[in-house]
């Protein structure tokens, strides 16, 4: 569980000179975001600037953390690197796979009885490779971080868009997929592209309904689930230095909804106060002895238009509670306008359920603040009208606020405490009667609320507020109740008005715990036995790819010419096939079932050109693997755009498939397949894509002569005899092509290790 606190203060120490370096060759003053980025670079000191939202950098990234659905890939391919154990601190966390039905105890046991193969697998690995083991029940992975491993002015990447939410201890913390987390793990640099920068400015300071969650859901407000994108949004202005540091969390956590790479906030008091109140008072020491680098420079925050690409500004003394919603979460409606709004969308007024926590607004200050308003239901008279539950983002959390009495307040309101796990916020939610698919209304404190995102239920309308909201409306139970004006009705027939919520923004008596769930890594963990059934449906090891065979690719088959769209989600669908993320084959049979063949505009229909006869594309490409003979998929714009899952890049790779031949690739997905030793190729000429014909047969030739910026020659052998020659482009540079001739980088990784 322990902090670095030794390689924490290694960076400290190097941070000043770095941003010196830094300042000097980009020539101006710098924000806090270009400090902590430039601080992190692999080459170490600065010596050139980076073009924001052009250049592709290496960074090293001080950490990973890992949640129990991605960490499955991410693992089993870093098994294969050969290392003893990860080159940086890193640590899994068991929070998605635990459904929420009954309560938090019944949940945990039947989670622990139905994934203990997949747990075993994730505990063992951890313990083998040096890696901090967080169990199910211990807490979902972006709050359990914030109490034990952010740190102002670290950086670090997980395997969840919602890795964001450790800006609220000033880190540059972004979510990434599997194979970024095991590159990094394995000691390969990361990269990104160098972002672009949005200030946000917070003036004046929050006060009575108003809570940290209101700001992110008016900057959703103004810049959209796009606006975000390619961007580090930097918060700052008195209005940050006065609120919490976990509402600073809730804020970042959120920018996920905006599409921002990350969002961050400068070192401040509010920092150091959670820092020593989870235990790491050396570390708010540390950052004391910088504290001027970690923050922007103070010409940046007085002249902010002149080094951010974008402002905004908040006046936080007027801001209103907000609630977003139905259906997105930048839908941004003031409580004061819910009721217009309500009757003229149509949107159900009568509110069924209130959950609060999730790894978005779980602290102790969001609890006790709720907690407030629950108080006043006995206070005053009141019934409460909606149903009412909690997620406790972590066992610290959870053991604290029961300790202080606030799960009996909420008991006496009939709450229903759930584990301490993501439950309602993925749909992992068995909630009575959704099957029935009737429209209703939620309301919760969750970051994201598209259809069918808590409960599978589509009709279910739900909007995202702050938990104090949250709790003022569940007991009113109606969604067109501002808490700010209007009173409410008690079981005596008098008219009553809740009063503000008053909170904590931490415990009076300090944390505690009594099992946090932590389970440390063997000191030495060569002895430790992976545990892995070779019967089991849901992991499989992995084997290392084939490496090239040092010779032109010939007689390849054409698998599939997709047309149009082709993401991600195409090549390696979701939903069902969650389940089988650990397991490279079983997975694969959902390879680009999504896709649409070009030749009859259908989905998962191909022709096999050995038989003739047209079938699914997995079981097409595993008829081509039996006999031996590699397969081209071609594709057309942006191929492969949507997430960075790698699946996406493995299942083609695992079934035979030597090329994907597009007309452009999105970036990511284009290294993925790199990554894993395919060719990823695109026509020099991308008219080139309407001659490729449904019975072709291709030629790669070049392959050993593979050069940088050396375009390779296609031959067409088409089905009437006739042949055409194109020409491919590929972005390789020198590693990548080592990558492609070992069979996959990870090839590379394991020589050094293994000897
Ligand atoms: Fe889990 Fe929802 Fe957060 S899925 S990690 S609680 S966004």
């Amino acid at each position: 569980m322990a902090f670095d606190l030794d390689l924490i203060k290694k960076l400290y120490a190097g941070f000043g000179a770095k941003v010196e370096t830094a300042r000097k060759v980009v020539g101006r003053p710098l924000t806090l975001t270009e400090k902590i980025l430039y601080a992190h670079l692999w080459q170490g000191a600065a010596t050139q600037p980076f073009e924001r939202g052009k250049s592709y950098v290496d960074f090293a990234p001080d950490r990973v953390a890992m949640q129990d659905a991605t960490a499955q890939m991410a693992l089993l391919q870093f098994m294969q690197a050969g290392r003893d154990k990860v080159a940086v601190p890193s640590t899994v966390h068991c929070d998605h796979l635990i459904v929420a039905k009954e309560n938090s105890k019944v949940d945990l046991d039947r989670a622990v009885h139905e994934s203990s193969e997949v747990y075993d697998f994730l505990a063992s690995v951890s313990n083998k490779y040096g890696i901090g083991f967080w169990k199910p029940g211990a807490g979902i992975i972006h709050q359990v971080v914030l109490e034990n491993y952010a740190f102002p002015g670290g950086m670090m990447i997980g395997t969840d868009s919602h890795t964001v939410n450790a800006g609220g201890l000033g880190m540059i913390a972004i979510g990434v997929g599997g194979a970024d987390a095991c590159d990094v793990m394995a000691g390969l640099p990361w990269e990104l592209k160098f972002p672009k920068l949005i200030g946000v400015k917070l003036t004046g300071k929050l006060n009575g309904w108003t809570a940290p969650k209101d700001v992110i859901l008016k900057v959703a407000g103004i810049l959209t689930v796009k606006g975000g994108t390619g961007a580090v949004v930097e918060y700052f202005g008195e209005g940050a230095t006065s609120m919490s540091c976990t509402g600073k969390g809730t804020i970042c956590n959120m920018g996920a909804e905006i599409g921002a790479t990350t969002s961050t906030f400068g070192y401040d008091e509010s920092m150091s106060r959670y820092l020593k109140a989870t235990g790491r008072e050396e570390i708010a020491t540390a950052a004391d002895a910088i504290k001027e680098h970690l923050t922007a420079d103070a010409e940046v925050y007085t002249n902010p238009e002149k080094y951010f690409d974008q402002v905004i500004e908040i006046n936080l003394s007027e801001l209103e509670p907000h609630l977003n919603g139905p259906f997105t979460p930048d839908l941004a409606t003031p409580i004061s306008k819910m009721k217009e709004e309500a009757a003229k969308n149509g949107w159900p007024t009568k509110i069924e359920v209130g959950l609060i926590g999730s790894c978005t607004n779980s602290s102790y200050e969001d609890i006790s603040r709720a907690v407030s308003l629950a108080k006043q239901v006995k206070e005053k008279g009141l019934k409460t009208k909606a149903e009412f539950t909690i997620t406790p983002g972590s066992e610290q959390v959870r053991f604290t606020i029961e300790r202080d009495g606030f799960l009996d307040i909420f008991d006496q309101i009939g709450a229903k405490v759930f584990a301490n796990a993501c439950g309602p916020c993925i749909g992992m939610w068995d909630r009575m009667g959704a099957d029935k698919q009737e429209k209703n209304t939620i309301v919760h404190s969750f970051n994201r609320n598209f259809a069918k995102r808590a409960d599978g239920n589509p009709n279910t309308y739900a909007f995202v507020a702050s938990p104090e909201l949250v709790t003022a409306l569940a007991i009113a139970g109606d969604l067109s109740f501002n808490p700010l004006t209007d009173t409410l009705i008690n079981e005596k027939g008098e008219k009553v008005k809740l009063d503000a919520p008053t909170g904590n923004e931490l415990p009076p008596k300090g944390f505690s715990v009594d099992d946090p769930g932590y389970q440390a890594p063997a000191a030495d963990g060569s002895g430790v036995q992976v545990a892995v059934s070779p019967t089991s449906n849901r992991l499989q090891l992995l084997d290392p790819f084939a490496s090239w065979e040092g010779t032109d690719l010939k007689g390849l088959k054409l698998l599939i010419k997709a047309k149009g769209k082709c993401t991600t989600d195409h090549i390696s669908m979701a939903g069902p096939w969650l389940k089988f993320r650990g397991h490279l084959d079983n997975i694969s049979n959902n390879m680009l079932i999504g896709a649409v063949n070009f030749f009859n505009e259908k989905t998962d229909l191909v022709k096999n050109q050995l038989t003739g006869e047209y079938g699914a594309v997995p079981a097409t490409q595993r008829a081509y693997k039996a006999a031996n003979v590699g397969s081209v998929v071609v594709g057309d714009e942006n191929y492969g755009e949507g997430s960075s899952r790698e699946h996406a890049a493995m299942e083609p790779r695992h079934l035979g498939v030597r090329a994907v031949l597009v007309k452009s690739f999105a970036r990511i997905h284009e290294t993925n397949l790199k990554k894993q030793g395919m060719l990823g190729l695109t026509f020099a000429d991308k008219a080139d894509y309407d001659k490729i014909q449904e019975d072709d047969t291709i030629d790669i030739n070049g392959l050993t002569h593979f050069a940088p910026g050396k375009p390779l020659e296609l031959v067409l052998h088409h089905k009437d005899g006739s042949s055409e020659i194109i020409m491919a482009n590929h972005t390789y540079n020198d590693q990548q092509i080592e990558w492609f001739k070992a069979g996959g980088a990870l090839n590379i990784i394991r020589k050094q290790f293994v000897k």
